[in-house]
């Protein structure tokens, strides 16, 4: 089956005609040329995803580089496993590999990888529905590669690995199994979920770096809902690799909930959000191990260490009381928002009070400043500062522009 028409139908023009054109330099260049994975994955389950992984039958690095500069494009390479990034113009990324082998030199080690056919580059791959390509040459453009019945999985909603060492050989795709199989309404197949509870139960995750698991989990968080994809880890024991004490309850699920119901923005980190929830009922000592085992990058432990040591004081604080707006500055100020944001989902009381802050009061800036007083005859001193705040407080509790603002000053500070 051809699946130009539905290429052309499903995905925005731009992309579409950037498959053609990276069909184009294939042919330039004498090489076959594959879009894979996740996007022919998408394409055929209906799903918009943009991130084009290509692959090439021959040198990968070699095409990147004649396909960057057809475009006007830059190239980013990774020499190791023979891959590249081409950044067009316009920011948008294609990511380039030449069709490889894969074997590991123990299980969960990083592969070694060989030139191959696109047939034994998608036979090292997880999931029979993750195993698919579609040609781009212009004679084959739409012709879908599925030599692992890919698209009968999909069709059948089953997540089936291509081999019985699977997971031995990259313990991360547990981890993936769920999260498809939640993402999708999808099932894990039989003898997929039988492998996947053997290697689960035999610690594989010793074999894999704690980046690597982090990696995984923060993705499993940052899927639209993810609590059906913890609740399934916990069925299969897995929790347990992240912290043995993780309790997955009903309370956990209505904390996701209000996190979810918050809404979402760009700026928002949700994989942090929900980490801090899924860790909510371990001890400050107990965040510290997880943040030690997942080689959590210091953002997200310094978030998750204010949430143990500084939180609850705060919402306590906040909760239920009708506070000055200066006061909920001074004791908000200088949290990162995802540690806001999940005050709120875990506080109900003090949310009106955070949400003051953050849709208002961090947006305030200062009316009157140093240069100010100066020109007014003040000098210079600690009293600036005790100025500058008095006045910066006032503000926030009602001062408007900035002669009020003055008027303030030397009212309350007579020269
Ligand atoms: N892959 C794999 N084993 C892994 C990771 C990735 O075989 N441990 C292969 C799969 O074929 C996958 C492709 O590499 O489709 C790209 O991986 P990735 O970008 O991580 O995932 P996607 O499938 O694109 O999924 P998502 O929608 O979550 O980005």
């Amino acid at each position: 089956m051809n699946y130009e028409r539905l290429t052309r139908k499903q995905l925005p023009k731009r992309v579409y005609q950037l498959l053609k054109r990276i069909g184009n330099t294939g042919d330039e260049m004498g090489l076959s040329v594959f879009v894979v994975g996740g996007f022919v994955r998408d394409l055929l389950i209906g799903s918009p995803n943009l991130d084009a992984d290509v692959v090439v039958e021959g040198d990968g690095i070699a095409f990147a580089h004649a396909f960057a500069e057809n475009e006007g494009g830059q190239v980013k390479r990774h020499r190791r496993f023979g891959t590249a990034v081409v950044v067009l113009p316009d920011g948008f990324k294609v990511d380039v590999a030449t069709a490889r082998t894969e074997t590991y030199a123990h299980p969960g080690a990083l592969p070694s990888v060989n030139p191959a056919s696109i047939k034994e580059d998608l036979r090292r791959r997880d999931f029979t529905i993750n195993a698919m390509a579609m040609a781009l040459n212009e004679d084959r453009f739409g012709e879908l590669v599925d030599f692992f019945d890919g698209k009968a999985d999909i069709l059948s909603e089953s997540v089936k690995v291509l081999h019985d060492l699977s997971f031995v050989d990259d313990p991360t795709r547990i981890f993936r199994a769920v999260r498809f199989e939640q993402r999708y309404g999808f099932s894990i197949e039989p003898h997929t979920a039988e492998l996947l509870q053997r290697a689960g139960s035999e610690d594989c995750f010793k074999t894999i770096s704690g980046q690597r698991l982090r990696n995984e989990i923060l993705l499993i968080l940052k899927e639209e809902n993810p609590f059906p994809a913890i609740r399934r880890l916990a069925n299969f024991d897995l929790v347990k690799y992240i912290h043995p004490r993780i309790c997955v309850s009903d309370e956990l699920a209505e904390l996701l909930d209000r996190i979810r119901d918050m809404g979402w923005c760009p700026n928002w980190d949700m994989a942090l959000i929900s980490l801090i929830a899924l860790l909510d009922q371990l001890s400050a000592d107990e965040a510290v191990d997880v943040s030690e085992r997942l080689a959590l990058r210091k953002r997200h432990t310094e978030a998750l260490s204010l949430c143990k040591m500084r939180l609850p004081d705060i919402l306590q604080r906040l909760d239920g009381i009708n506070l000055q707006p200066s006061e909920v500055y001074r004791i908000l100020k200088g949290l990162p928002v995802e540690v806001l944001r999940f005050g709120m989902a875990k506080c109900q009381g003090a949310s009106d009070n955070i949400l003051l802050y953050l849709t208002r009061l961090r947006k305030v800036r200062r009316l009157v400043n140093g240069n100010d007083l100066r020109r007014l005859g003040y000098s210079e001193g600690p009293l600036y500062t005790q100025i500058l705040d008095e006045t910066f407080a006032a503000q926030l509790d009602g001062l408007r522009g900035k002669s009020q603002a003055i008027q303030f000053v030397t009212d309350r500070f007579p020269l």
